[in-house]
C-alpha cells in the first residue's frame, strides 16, 4: 500500500509498505478515505518529540471502510464506514471504565500517562497511522463509531480529533455562565476550543495568536475577539487590563511545546534543545487567569523538562485541568451538534490534497503558507 514514512525532522515522503494484517482477534482493518494532518503531527515533524522512529506512518485522524475484522469483532461489520477516535482504548481496563480513553492502561502498557495513539511517536506506543490507504485498527468493537447516515466524511474526520479536543478544552476549562474565556492559539484545535467555550455560556472569548490569517479565520468561524500577540506589547498586561485587572476566569493552552512570543524560551527549548520546547503559552495561560482561576491544556507537551512558571500556580491557587480529549466519551454529543448544524467542523478544512502529496500538505502546514488551517489527506481510491 501506499504511506507516508517518517524520515526524519522536516521529511516526509510517500512510500510502498506492507498492507497491514489483523495481528489480534480484537483487530479490524481500515481502508482510509481522508485523514488530517494535525498540529500535534507537527511536533513529530519537526523532532520535538523522543522516540519518534525513522519508518513511522503518522496520521491519528481518520475515517475508512472496513475492509477485514478479526475473529472476535461482533459489532464491526466488513463495509461499514467508520470513523476512528485517535485515542486507542481497550475499553475494558480500570481507566477506560471512568471513559478515561486517552489514558487507556492496555493500549500503552510501557507507558503510566498516556495510552495508545494511532501514528505517534513510540511514547504513545508505536502504532502505524491512518496517512496511508490501510492502516490496523485494535480493539475494533471500542473506538470506531459507525458514520451516521448523511454525515459529510470532512465532518466525520474532524470528529476523531479537533472537535472533541476543543471541546474538552472548553469542558475542563469549567466555563460558567458570563465568564471570559482566554484561548492561547488559533490552530485547528484553539479556534474550536473558542467556539466551544460559548456553548458553555462564556460571555467573553478572545483568541490570542501571532498569524493575522488565523485570527481573522477565527473572528469569522467562532465570532470571538482575536489579538495578535505581536501586537499586544506584554499580553499578559494587556489581558490583566482587558478584565478589570482580575485576569480570565478561564485560560486554555492550544499551543503546546512550540509556542512562540518569548525569545529566551524560543532559543532555549525550540533551537538550542536545551529544555524541552517551549511553554511560553502555558506561561501566560497561568500569568493571565485570575486568582482561583481554571487553566485547562490540551496544548501537547510531549518532550520533558518543559519550565512552566509553577511558583505562580500554587500562590494564585489555581486549579489547572488538562488531558489528552477522551473522543469516544464526547462523540454521541458532538455528533448531534454537527447534526443539528451547532457546530460546523468542515468548515476548517482550507487544503484537500492527494495522499501522494503529503510531503508537500506537510510542509504547507508547518510553515502555516497559503492561509492553511487544516489540511486532509484523500487516497485515490476514495
Ligand atoms: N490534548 C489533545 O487531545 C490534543 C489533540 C489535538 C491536538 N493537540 C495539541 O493542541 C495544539 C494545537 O493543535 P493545532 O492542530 O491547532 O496546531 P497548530 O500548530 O495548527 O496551531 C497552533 C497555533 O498556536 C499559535 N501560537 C504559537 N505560539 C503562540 C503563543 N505564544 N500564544 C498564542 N498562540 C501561539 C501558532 O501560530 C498556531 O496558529 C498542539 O500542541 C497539538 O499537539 C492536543
Ligand atoms: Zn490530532
Ligand atoms: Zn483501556
Amino acid at each position: 500500500m501506499l504511506a507516508m514514512n517518517y524520515r526524519g525532522p522536516f521529511r516526509v515522503r510517500l512510500d510502498r509498505k506492507p498492507d497491514p494484517e489483523i495481528l489480534h482477534p480484537y483487530d479490524a482493518i481500515v481502508r482510509v478515505t481522508r485523514s488530517c494532518i494535525c498540529g500535534s503531527d507537527l511536533h513529530l515533524y519537526h523532532g520535538l518529540v523522543p522516540d519518534t522512529r525513522v519508518g513511522m506512518t503518522f496520521g491519528h485522524e481518520f475515517t475508512g471502510v472496513v475492509g477485514e475484522v478479526g475473529s472476535e469483532v461482533r459489532k464491526l461489520k466488513v463495509g461499514d464506514q467508520v470513523l476512528v477516535p485517535f485515542n486507542i482504548a481497550c475499553g475494558s481496563c480500570n481507566f477506560c471504565k471512568q471513559e478515561l480513553f486517552g489514558n487507556c492502561h492496555e493500549s500503552n502498557s510501557q507507558a503510566t500517562a498516556v495510552g495508545g495513539i494511532f501514528g505517534y511517536s513510540h511514547t504513545a506506543g508505536g502504532y502505524a497511522g491512518g496517512q496511508a490507504e490501510y492502516v490496523r485498527v485494535p480493539y475494533a468493537d471500542v473506538g470506531p463509531t459507525v458514520i451516521p447516515e448523511g454525515m459529510d466524511l470532512d465532518d466525520a474526520v474532524l470528529l476523531t480529533d479537533v472537535v472533541p479536543t476543543g471541546y474538552q478544552a472548553a469542558e475542563m476549562g469549567g466555563i460558567k455562565k458570563g465568564d471570559t474565556v482566554v484561548v492561547f492559539g488559533a490552530g485547528p484545535v484553539g479556534i474550536m476550543a473558542a467556539r466551544c467555550a460559548w456553548l458553555f455560556g462564556a460571555a467573553r472569548v478572545i483568541i490570542i495568536d501571532h498569524l493575522e490569517y488565523r485570527l481573522e479565520f477565527a473572528r469569522n468561524y467562532a465570532q470571538c475577539e482575536a489579538y495578535n500577540l505581536r501586537s499586544l506589547g506584554d499580553p499578559v498586561l494587556f489581558l490583566k487590563k482587558t478584565t478589570d485587572h482580575y485576569g480570565a476566569d478561564v485560560c486554555i493552552d492550544a499551543v503546546g511545546c512550540e509556542a512562540a512570543g518569548d525569545t529566551m524560551q524560543t532559543l532555549l527549548g525550540r533551537k538550542m534543545l536545551m529544555q524541552g520546547g517551549s511553554a511560553t503559552a502555558l506561561h501566560w495561560a497561568i500569568n493571565s487567569v485570575k486568582k482561583g482561576g481554571i487553566v485547562s491544556i490540551v496544548g501537547v507537551y510531549g518532550p520533558i523538562d518543559t519550565l512552566v512558571p509553577i511558583g505562580n500556580v500554587v500562590n494564585k491557587g489555581l486549579t489547572i485541568r488538562a488531558n489528552q480529549a477522551s473522543v469516544k466519551r464526547l462523540l454521541p454529543r458532538l455528533i448531534e451538534h454537527v447534526q443539528s448544524g451547532v457546530l460546523n467542523p468542515k468548515g476548517l478544512i482550507t487544503h484537500r490534497v492527494p495522499l501522494e502529496e503529503v510531503s508537500e500538505a506537510y510542509h504547507i502546514f508547518s510553515a502555516k503558507l497559503d492561509n492553511c488551517i487544516k489540511p486532509i489527506l484523500i487516497p485515490s481510491a476514495a
